[in-house]
């Protein structure tokens, strides 16, 4: 039985499509999606995280208009969101659209002035994947709306920008990873990223021999239901009883200050920023099944202390770990969505076929996979 393999598709077919349907173009701006390595929910915990960028990326077309509206169309959607820039506020931009419009919404809120535009999106980006769709049409559509303003993308005010339409317009209140990595990602690369001190470090990701498999579990995934919220809400309230500004500054002693789901939480934060630290040093040695086996305790403390993980996320875990992988963990909000595994080349067929085939036997909808060479950041696909 097969697995179904998402392919990112050629970014020039992809764009020259895009001018066809929309002649005007000034441009086609492309910015990828995303799979954590490793820090789950530290980002809004000023903690540390360790994502790649995927090939699979969201592009967006932009024409000027000379008038002051706005439309968004989508090769994937039937209905085009129009509206007037003065317009665009948190409270009138509602469903997909919030992440494009959104967006102009907070340059604008930025002080950036911006011209009429025409947007036409082409999402390759697996949409509910927990890969980060948003982040990767929130970015592109950012860098279109700065070639149409005719200004030089500020990146760090981008990954701004991009944020506030998430949480103000979109009411995911996230925490930047997803939107610094699709506009900073180098080939080639994982990104060290600090939310504390603002750091950021290109770190090498190519583990020779093996490759990193992504499966999308197909079960739901969405950052606006109440799940990501209240955890997040729990950090805080752990934070808050420890009489600190951030779990960041918790240690493993603090710990034993908190009790219940508080402690669980925190617990699980804490562990995971210090195993970011651990990850980048094991990369860096090269020592593969020290960086497996930490991903194999990252999902243990999302299952069992964070409560993230779903029936479907540990079943994609424990078959790739029967079928090879030196660690396996599910990645990105959770709730559902995708699982990594970091697997020997010559096993990710037989271990992607297993997956498969376990959930057609307990009756779940079929998952899907994907590749994920650590790939570029968000820039203007040119011919
Ligand atoms: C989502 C959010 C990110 C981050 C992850 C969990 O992807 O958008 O900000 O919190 O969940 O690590």
């Amino acid at each position: 039985m097969g697995i179904e393999h998402v392919e990112p598709g050629g970014p020039r077919e992809i764009a020259s499509a895009l001018r066809t349907e929309l002649p005007a173009a000034l441009g086609v701006f492309a910015a990828p999606g995303r799979v954590n390595l490793i820090g789950e929910h530290t980002d809004y915990n000023q903690g540390l995280c360790l994502p790649i960028a995927l090939p699979h990326a969201t592009y967006v077309a932009v024409a000027r208009r000379d008038d002051e509206r706005i439309t968004v169309g989508s090769r994937q959607r039937d209905e085009v969101f129009e509206s007037s820039l003065p317009d665009l506020g948190p409270d009138t931009i509602d469903g997909w659209a919030a992440y494009a419009a959104g967006v102009a919404w907070a340059l604008q809120d930025e002080g950036i002035e911006l011209p009429g535009v025409d947007l036409l999106v082409d999402g390759r980006v697996p949409l509910g994947a927990g890969l980060s769709s948003s982040a990767a049409l929130e970015c592109a559509t950012a860098l279109a709306l700065c070639a149409a303003a005719r200004i030089e993308p500020d990146r760090e005010l981008l990954v701004r920008a991009c944020m506030r339409a998430e949480s103000e317009v979109a009411g995911a209140p996230t925490g930047g990873m997803d939107q610094s990595i699709s506009l900073y990602a180098e080939p080639g690369h994982a990104l060290l990223l600090d939310f504390r001190s603002g750091d950021r470090r290109q770190v090498p990701w190519d583990p020779p021999g093996h490759t990193l498999l992504v499966v999308d579990t197909r079960a739901s995934h969405e950052l606006t239901d109440g799940g990501y919220a209240s955890r997040r809400a729990d950090c805080e309230e752990a934070a808050s009883r420890l009489g600190l500004v951030s779990l960041r500054e918790a240690t493993e002693q603090d710990l034993d200050l908190l009790v219940g789901r508080a402690r669980a939480r925190a617990k699980h934060i804490v562990t995971e920023i210090t195993r970011v630290d651990a990850t980048v040093a094991a990369i860096t040695q090269g020592d593969w099944v020290r960086v497996g086996a930490l991903f194999d305790e990252s999902h243990t403390s999302m299952r069992d202390d964070f409560e993230i993980s779903t029936p479907e996320l540990d079943l994609v875990v424990e078959t790739a770990r029967e079928h090879g992988a030196l660690g396996a963990r599910m990645t990105g909000g959770g709730f559902g969505g995708s699982a990594l595994a970091l697997m020997p080349t010559a096993a990710v067929a037989t271990a992607a076929d297993a997956i498969a085939a376990a959930f057609a036997a307990q009756g779940w909808d079929a998952p899907a996979s994907l590749t994920a060479p650590a790939s570029p950041g968000a820039a203007e696909v040119t011919a």
